[in-house]
């Protein structure tokens, strides 16, 4: 038992969106700026704590698609927390065998950060730990499409055959193609919505939300969903007695 958990009911993918900083910052009268600050320290603590107790994939909500639209002031400095992450944090997340990825339309990312997010990317694609894929520039339904666009190209190249379209085969063209779907999806800061997050890879992940707001979101209250999710019961459709068959 690690914290009070089943070591045999650790959900493999835990994803977050990491919500509230703005209002952490408003409530301390600080400029938001701080608060995403701040949630960097969570970030560190959330990553650990995922780590120790043998999640296998966290999916973290950085940026969205929409968060583009934010003042620019904000973008910059968030571009510029995320640079800061990618040289401070990489070595140590390395050497914890931890393994970087990202998803979402990172081309659209500054030049700067999306060669540090590259590097970070080659520097620790072996590694065999955790797999931290970060959501940056990401939009759920964005997604979907691409995949229906690559896929039509497909078709058209004559590569793929439309009555081979199936859920499977459509998920191996989202950005998540090799990765479980998510078991968790933990939203802080008291939101009750997916904000265009992980669209077609929820259709069965459990969610979590919690007033919480992110900068206050550690190792505990990490712990605290976990057990939360340990507590349910999944079943997919079927009847409560063909899951404990
Ligand atoms: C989440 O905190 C961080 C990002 C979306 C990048 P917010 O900045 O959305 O904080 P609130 O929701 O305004 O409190
Ligand atoms: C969702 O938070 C995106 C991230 C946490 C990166 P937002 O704060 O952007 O979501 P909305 O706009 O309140 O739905
Ligand atoms: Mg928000």
């Amino acid at each position: 038992m690690i914290q009070g958990l089943d070591p045999k009911k650790i959900p493999a993918h835990v994803a977050i969106i990491m919500d509230g900083n703005g209002r952490w910052a408003k409530a301390r009268h600080l400029p938001r700026i701080m608060g995403h600050r701040e949630g960097m320290k969570s970030v560190r603590a959330v990553v650990e704590a995922a780590r120790k107790v043998g999640v296998k994939v966290l999916t973290l909500y950085a940026f969205s698609k929409e968060n583009w639209q934010r003042p620019k002031e904000e973008v910059s400095f968030l571009m510029k927390l995320l640079s800061e992450y990618l040289q401070k944090e990489v070595d140590e997340l390395h050497e914890k065998d931890v393994q970087i990825r990202a998803i979402g339309e990172i081309e659209l990312l500054p030049r700067q950060v999306l060669e540090l997010l590259d590097k970070a990317i080659k520097k620790t694609k072996n590694n065999q730990g955790l797999i931290l894929n970060l959501a940056l520039s990401y939009g759920g339904r964005a997604e979907i499409a691409r995949a229906a666009r690559l896929i039509a190209e497909a078709c058209l190249k004559g590569d793929l055959k439309p009555q081979e379209i199936d859920e499977e085969l459509f998920g191996r063209f989202l950005y998540t193609a090799d990765l479980p779907d998510p078991d968790l999806l933990i939203r802080t800061s008291g939101e009750k919505r997916i904000s265009n997050f992980l669209l077609y890879q929820c259709a069965y992940t459990e969610f979590y939300f919690t007033p919480t707001l992110w900068p206050d979101f550690r190792e505990k209250e990490f712990i605290e969903a976990l057990k939360d999710y340990q507590a349910r019961e999944r079943r997919f459709g079927k009847i409560s007695e063909q899951v404990h068959e």
